[in-house]
């Protein structure tokens, strides 16, 4: 990647995801706990939830409340919101990999939902999971927990980001552009529909509840617009030459199904350019704020470099 792009090495990336990660993975478990275990449907989410995924929103969402964070007394709040996210979107991919939608065989290293249960119960799991997340984040407010206007907002601006205005319309651009070629706008928007939507809710509901000031939320969704996009066109490279194994999903898929994406619209080397430019902008978007935010920089980084 570009000399630009390097960062400090001071900061450790590996460490900080492994920690987030067991820790928003332990919430999942104790939600997951209170729901009825005999359940065909919670045994579906189980196997989709617990079944690895790098919780890059979740770790988003606690990365971008760390960058503003003045105070310390909102984690709790916080990692509510990040284990909601996670659930959004571990339903994505579940019905994303339907047979009618992408018909695939393979996430997250495993058989997916649907091969591994059945197409009805797959479905069921995602509702589930959809819903459980809206159950988690108004969990808050029901209980009478403090500052209820920026739960409001927080649950309002992921609704926006999960639905027509962000995710589902996205995933329906993107089955219903098959076989058509897009232009480079109506790509973007895609992109930007389908993959970003969530990831720019992830930071910005994070910085909303850690109580960020209105600048530093302006800057931080402009950096998660750019690497929302980046995210999708480096998943976009990965389906043409990442490797299957360490994907933990089959590769060559988005060709045989003629699917709009950067690489066939651009190719390989101007699609890693044109990532490493929005990961650029990103970071320049970010430039006011201190060491706090030097997770979300090498988050950034990460996006463009991962493998997986
Ligand atoms: C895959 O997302 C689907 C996209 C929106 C590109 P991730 O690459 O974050 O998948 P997991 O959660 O790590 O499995
Ligand atoms: C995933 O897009 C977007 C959502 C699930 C919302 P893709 O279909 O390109 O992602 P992968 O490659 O199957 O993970
Ligand atoms: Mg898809
Ligand atoms: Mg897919």
């Amino acid at each position: 990647m570009s000399s630009s792009l390097e960062g400090s090495t001071l900061f450790d990336l590996a460490a900080y995801l492994k920690h987030q990660k067991s820790v928003v993975e332990k919430r999942l478990e104790q939600v997951l706990s209170t729901y009825p275990q005999d359940s065909r449907v919670i045994s579906a989410v189980k196997y989709s939830l617990m079944s690895g995924g790098k919780r890059i929103r979740p770790i988003l969402c606690i990365a971008a409340s760390e960058a503003v964070a003045v105070e310390e007394d909102f984690f709790e709040d916080v990692l509510t919101c990040a284990s909601a996210l996670e659930m959004i979107h571990t339903y994505s991919l579940i019905h994303d990999d339907l047979p009618a939608m992408d018909n695939d065989g393979l996430r997250r290293g495993k058989p997916t939902c649907h091969v591994a249960f059945d197409d009805a119960t797959a479905i069921l799991a995602g509702d589930a999971l959809l819903t459980m997340a809206f159950e988690t984040l108004s969990s808050h407010l029901v209980q009478g927990g403090n500052e209820p206007g920026r739960w409001l907002e927080i649950i309002n601006l992921i609704s926006r980001a999960s639905g027509v205005r962000g995710m589902v319309e996205g995933q329906m651009l993107d089955i219903f552009s098959e076989g058509v070629s897009l232009t480079p706008e109506a790509l973007e928007n895609m992109h930007r529909l389908k993959t970003g939507a969530i990831i720019e809710a992830s930071v910005c509901s994070g910085a909303i509840l850690a109580r960020g000031r209105v600048k530093h939320i302006k800057s931080l969704k402009h950096f998660a617009r750019h690497i929302g996009l980046a995210f999708q066109v480096i998943d976009d490279i990965l389906n043409v030459e990442g490797d299957p194994k360490l994907l933990g999903k089959a590769t060559g898929t988005d060709s045989q199904r003629n699917k709009n994406t950067y690489p066939s619209l651009l190719g390989l080397n101007e699609s890693v350019t044109f990532a490493e430019k929005l990961v650029g902008t990103a970071l320049q978007a970010l430039s006011d704020f201190d060491k706090k935010a030097d997770p979300l920089r090498a988050i950034a980084r990460y996006i463009i470099d991962r493998k997986k």
